[in-house]
């Protein structure tokens, strides 16, 4: 069964009546620019195919019911309670629940008058804890069908910012803007160039199909989470490094001030520093060159990513190393993790002639090592959310 049919059906267990629409929103790949985005700095995402339905309609009685296919029960909440319950009294909002409600609950005060209810079923074939941003599939799903069926008006980098608020004060993760962006304005074979700091975006044509290109993502398996660990400290690293360096935000930092703040900066935190500068300018890099020579030239600057991860911002993990090491060594142009790191996908850009080996050559490098076999599957450049 297809995830809109699913949400339809769910749908259905909630309510006798139909929905009033299902809406769907992606999940994404970050073609290049990671933890750059809560740095005031430039992401160039893309949305994929897999997306997240939402099968809603109105109810009378003022209350907010959401299903999803991955839970046993649908969690109640009456639209009075989502303000005494946000951010304060979340823990008692079992995690899943927390993004859809999350939404509602960033975007009622933006209708002029009173809202009715909603029964809200979702379904999902975004792979989750994969780095593919099954959550900002789930909150861009909820933001569209909200926003129209509250009569809410607002465009689409509004609702992008009410998903993020959501998944930052509702769910409490401290991600960046990245994700909703990409899952609200993606568009078939073009990524979006984002500059995080202004909010400003432009569409950029990546013109894989015409390449023979084909973009295999390496789920590894290994399962990754925002709102705790590694995520939030790097995020934190990076906010002392922007402190002790005297700027508002490392997007200030260039690779001219680097040999300044190699001095004023302890070594873990000058590599942080790094990583975000030398990403600042990969990604500004990837856009010129992908305008001025196409996507074949891209190949060094996805390495180069990957290999400052790795080492400077130390969000890799094994599998993903191995991931792109194999990926290469198949005949890939180039690779890297993407998403938050700790955990997830890494993505390859592979020749289409090439995908089936470059796969097999991933799987066995698993093996090999005693890993997990990782989901290796190919993605395309896709359209963002909307009404289905
Ligand atoms: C996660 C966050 C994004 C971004 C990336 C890293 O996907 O949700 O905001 O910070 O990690 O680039």
């Amino acid at each position: 069964m297809s995830a809109a049919d699913a949400a339809g059906a769910l749908f259905a267990t909630l309510s006798a009546g139909e929905p009033a629409g299902v809406w769907s929103a992606p999940g994404r790949v970050n073609l290049i620019g990671e933890h750059t985005d809560y740095n005031d700095g430039f992401v160039l995402p893309f949305a994929i195919e897999a997306r997240t339905h939402a099968a809603v309609g109105a109810r009378a009685d003022g209350r907010v019911r959401v299903a999803s296919t991955f839970a046993d029960e649908a969690v109640e909440v009456g639209l009075a309670e989502l303000d005494a319950l946000f951010p304060a009294r979340r823990d008692e909002i079992p995690e899943w629940a927390r993004y859809p409600l999350g939404v509602a609950w960033t975007l009622r005060p933006s209708a002029s008058g009173d809202v009715p209810g909603v029964d809200i079923a979702l379904a999902s074939d975004v792979p989750v804890g994969a780095g593919l941003s099954s959550s900002a599939a789930i909150e861009g799903a909820v933001a569209v069908a909200l926003d129209e069926l509250w009569g809410l008006g607002l465009d689409r980098r509004a609702l992008a910012a009410a998903g993020r608020r959501a998944e930052n004060e509702a769910v409490g993760a401290p991600t960046g803007i990245m994700d909703q962006t990409a899952s609200m304005l993606g568009q078939a074979d073009a990524a979006i160039f984002l500059d995080c700091r202004t909010l400003q975006t432009q569409i950029i044509p990546l013109g894989f199909a015409e390449a023979q290109l084909e973009v295999l993502v390496i789920d590894t398996g290994v399962k990754h989470a925002h709102a705790t660990g590694g995520y939030a400290e790097r995020r934190a690293s990076c906010e002392l490094g922007a402190r002790l360096l005297g700027v508002p935000s490392l997007r200030d930092v260039t690779a001219a001030d680097l040999p300044r703040a190699a001095q004023v900066l302890d070594e873990v935190t000058f590599r942080r520093v790094r990583h975000i500068v030398t990403e600042n300018q990969r990604v500004l890099e990837t856009v010129r060159t992908l305008r001025e020579s196409g996507p074949l030239a891209i190949g060094a600057l996805l390495l180069a990513s990957h290999a400052s991860m790795r080492d400077d911002f130390e969000i890799s993990v094994p599998e993903l190393d191995t991931a792109v090491d194999a990926a290469l060594s198949a005949g890939a142009i180039g690779s890297r993790m993407t998403g938050g790191g700790f955990g997830g996908a890494a993505i390859a850009l592979v020749p289409s002639d090439r995908v089936a080996a470059a796969a097999d050559a991933v799987t066995t490098a698993f093996a090999a090592s005693g890993f997990a076999a990782p989901h290796v599957f190919t993605v395309t450049p896709s359209a963002g959310a909307r009404r289905d």
